[in-house]
C-alpha cells in the first residue's frame, strides 16, 4: 500500500487529470435532492420521507434490486425541462471530475412506456448537451433498448428515434441481463449498425461469458459495457484483446450490486495486466456513490492501481471514445501535457 503522503498526490493527480467517460445512465445520475424538486415540481407523491431516507434505501444485493428502484426514481421526469435539469447536474459533475469528453446512455423506455413523448427526453438532454458543449465538454448519446422488453419494442423505440438520428452516436443494451441475451436483439442492432449507429451492449456484468461472445459475434459490438466475466475465460479476453475492444468498467457499481465482494478483489488490474483496454467509469452516480474520480480513486487507495495505471485508463478512455481523430489527439495531447 502506498504512503499516506503518495496517496494524497495520487488523489490530486487524478482530480485534475483529463479523462472521458464513456459509461453513464443519465437516469443513473439522478441525486435524491433533484428527485424531491421534480417530485415537487411535477406534484408527484414520492415514497419517501425525506432525502435521507431514500439514500438509505440504496442497499442493493443484485441488478435487478437496483433497477426497481432506478426506474422508480426516473418517474420524476415528466417535462423538457426536467431532462434538461437532469443533463446539466451531471454536465457540472463531470466538468468537476476533469471529465473531457462524455458518452451517455439514455433508457428512452423507460420514459416512452409511462407516456412521455420522445421529443421531451431528446429535446431536453439536447440542449443540455450544447450548453455543456459551451462549457468545454463534449458529449454524444447513446439511445438504449431495456433488454427485459422484447425485441419488437427495441425496433418500436428505434423508430421514436429516426427523426433525431443526427443527435445520436449509436445505441446500446441495458436493465436486466440473465435471461436476456444479447441474440434477444440481432435484428434491431443490424437496422442500427444500417442507420450509421455505433453498437454497444452491457454483457457480462451479472450474464456469463458466452453473452459477451454474443455481443461480439452476434450483434457486433464495437464496445462492450462491464465485460467483468471475460475474466472467467482466457479464450474470450484473447479475443476481445486481438479485436481491440474497450471495456466500459465501472468499480463502485461492480461493488454495490455484489458484482464482486470486495473492492480490494477489483478485476481492474487484472484486466490491464491481460492487455485488455479497460476503461473507469461511474454507471449511476447518484445511487452507487461516487462519480468518475471516486471510482478511480477507491482503486488508488486500496493501492490495486498507480500513478501509470491512472495514465494508462484516462488514455483508454479517450481512444475508446466515439470521437473522431482530431479531438481524440487534442485530448491525449492534454493528457500527455497534464502528466508532464
Ligand atoms: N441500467 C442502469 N445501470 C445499469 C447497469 N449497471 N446494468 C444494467 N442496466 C443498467
Ligand atoms: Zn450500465
Amino acid at each position: 500500500m502506498p504512503d499516506a503522503a503518495a496517496l494524497t498526490a495520487l488523489d490530486a493527480f487524478v482530480a485534475k487529470l483529463p479523462k472521458a467517460e464513456l459509461h453513464l445512465h443519465i437516469e443513473g445520475s439522478l441525486e435524491p435532492e433533484l428527485m424531491f424538486q421534480l417530485a415537487q415540481r411535477n406534484g408527484i407523491d414520492l415514497p419517501f420521507e425525506s432525502v435521507e431516507a431514500l439514500r438509505a434505501a440504496y442497499d442493493f444485493s443484485n441488478l435487478q434490486d437496483f433497477l426497481d428502484i432506478y426506474y422508480q426514481g426516473a418517474n420524476v421526469l415528466r417535462t423538457e425541462d426536467d431532462f434538461y435539469d437532469l443533463g446539466m447536474a451531471y454536465f457540472r459533475r463531470a466538468i468537476d471530475n476533469g471529465v473531457r469528453h462524455a458518452e451517455i446512455f439514455f433508457d428512452p423506455q423507460t420514459h416512452t412506456d409511462r407516456g412521455i413523448p420522445y421529443a421531451f427526453v431528446i429535446d431536453g438532454l439536447w440542449r443540455a448537451v450544447q450548453d455543456a458543449q459551451k462549457l468545454g465538454l463534449s458529449v454524444l448519446l447513446i439511445h438504449s433498448f431495456l433488454r427485459h422488453l422484447s425485441e419488437e419494442a427495441a425496433f418500436d423505440s428505434l423508430k421514436m428515434a429516426e427523426p433525431y438520428l443526427d443527435r445520436l452516436v449509436g445505441v446500446g443494451l441495458d436493465s436486466s441481463e440473465v435471461g436476456h441475451p444479447p441474440s434477444k436483439f440481432a435484428r434491431v442492432f443490424a437496422k442500427a449498425r444500417e442507420k450509421g449507429l455505433k453498437l454497444c451492449a452491457h454483457a457480462g456484468e451479472e450474464g456469463p461469458p458466452e453473452y459477451i461472445y454474443e455481443a461480439l459475434d452476434i450483434l457486433h459490438i464495437d464496445r462492450i459495457d462491464h465485460g467483468n466475466r471475460s475474466l472467467e475465460d482466457p479464450a474470450l479476453v484473447a479475443r476481445i484483446v486481438k479485436a481491440g475492444r474497450t471495456l466500459t468498467v465501472c468499480p463502485l457499481s461492480n461493488h454495490k450490486l455484489c458484482v464482486v465482494k470486495d473492492l480490494d478483489l477489483h478485476p481492474i488490474p487484472a484486466m490491464l495486466k491481460a492487455g485488455l483496454k479497460a476503461t473507469i467509469n461511474s454507471d449511476d452516480p447518484a445511487y452507487f456513490g461516487g462519480y468518475v474520480n471516486d471510482n478511480y480513486l477507491a482503486l488508488t487507495r486500496r493501492g490495486l492501481i498507480g500513478r501509470e495505471d491512472v495514465l494508462t485508463l484516462a488514455r483508454n478512455s479517450i481512444n475508446g471514445a466515439f470521437l473522431d481523430d482530431a479531438r481524440k489527439a487534442a485530448l491525449l495531447a492534454e493528457i500527455d501535457a497534464y502528466a508532464g
